[in-house]
């Protein structure tokens, strides 16, 4: 069995000698989330805190494009993450060049591109989004640019379950979240059937079908709190397999029902490394400071509407 008492006390140590905090997201394991994490939540809520903390150093407990977010909105701290092949399928669908053609095809529609990408996908958009807030990005941008129609970028399945949810034309890309495309209708009636009253939960990175099948679909923070909010005597979290791990803490009146699915992306992520990143220094986020200025404005616009 894994000893992680003594390394959550070393991570600990190591926090308080380098004035650092770390950024853990819903998708981590327990003794992460839990034993280690200083700021948790859905990305949304990590971009918002990055940008605000004053430790001299982030550890990015999550994967690439959210330390490569923390760096950007703050520049000037070390920013490490524990294994840099921490990436994510949809930041991978999709290249600065792809949106710069874009852009060029439809010159006067916002780009509102999903916090889900890298730097220069970023720097080459008009406003990011979370699936927190993206119905209010892309109602906000639509507003501002004097349009009925946005592109909203990578992630196919995020963009038609935002069209579902206001009257602004959305076009989209081919991007999918390798974790949650794999969720189907069936599978929420099959759970119906052998789990009689089960409430159903999802991310909308997940097809529309299985968000119309499911009785409540937001980001991993908005899933957190209905659950808690609501107490449900049985649920089923169709995402992410450390989301219901992570909730069940201090809620014995649910059941937590499988299935789920791993993001080998955020599983690369364990105490080890964390530990070796804090020890270490490694593995510095670096991102050049014309495209960090530039992807800066699309955060920005985003960080800037009301919370
Ligand atoms: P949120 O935490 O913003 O809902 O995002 C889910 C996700 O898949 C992050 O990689
Ligand atoms: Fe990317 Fe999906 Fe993994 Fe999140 S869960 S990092 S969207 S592959």
């Amino acid at each position: 069995w894994p000893a992680y008492a003594p390394l959550i006390h070393a991570i600990n140590t190591l926090k308080k000698e380098r004035n650092a905090v770390i950024l853990a997201h819903n998708y981590m394991t327990p003794e992460i989330f839990h034993g280690v994490g200083d700021i948790m939540g859905d990305s949304l809520a990590l971009a918002q805190k990055a940008a605000e903390t004053d430790a001299d150093v982030i550890v990015q407990a999550g994967v690439h494009f959210m330390a490569e977010t923390a760096k950007i909105l703050s520049p000037e701290k070390t920013v490490l993450i524990p294994d840099m092949r921490a990436g994510c399928s949809l930041a991978a669908s999709i290249t600065g060049e792809d949106v710069a053609l874009i852009k060029k095809k439809y010159p006067d529609l916002p780009i509102v591109t999903y916090v889900n990408t890298s730097a220069d996908v970023k720097a080459e958009s008009d406003v990011c989004c979370t699936s927190g807030n993206a119905v209010q990005v892309v109602e906000w941008a639509a507003r501002e640019w004097g349009t009925d129609t946005v592109i909203m970028i990578p992630d196919e399945y995020l963009a038609r379950n935002v069209a579902a949810n206001t009257d602004i034309r959305i076009l989209s890309w081919k991007g999918a979240c390798e974790v949650h495309e794999r969720f189907t209708a069936e599978d929420v009636d099959a759970l119906r059937e052998a789990h009689p009253g089960v409430i159903v939960l999802t991310h909308p990175e997940s097809p529309a079908s299985v968000v119309k099948a499911a009785d409540f679909a937001g980001s991993t923070a908005a899933m957190a709190a209905w659950v808690r909010d609501n107490k449900p005597a049985k649920a089923v979290l169709l995402t992410e397999c450390s989301m219901s791990d992570n909730v069940s803490v201090g809620q014995a009146e649910t059941q937590f029902i499988r299935p789920c699915n791993l993001c080998p992306h955020m599983k690369r992520i364990s105490l080890q490394n964390i530990y070796d990143a804090l020890r270490y220094n490694r593995h510095a986020v670096e991102v050049d400071p014309e495209l960090a200025r530039r992807a800066k404005v699309s955060l920005d616009r985003m960080l800037a509407l009301p919370r």
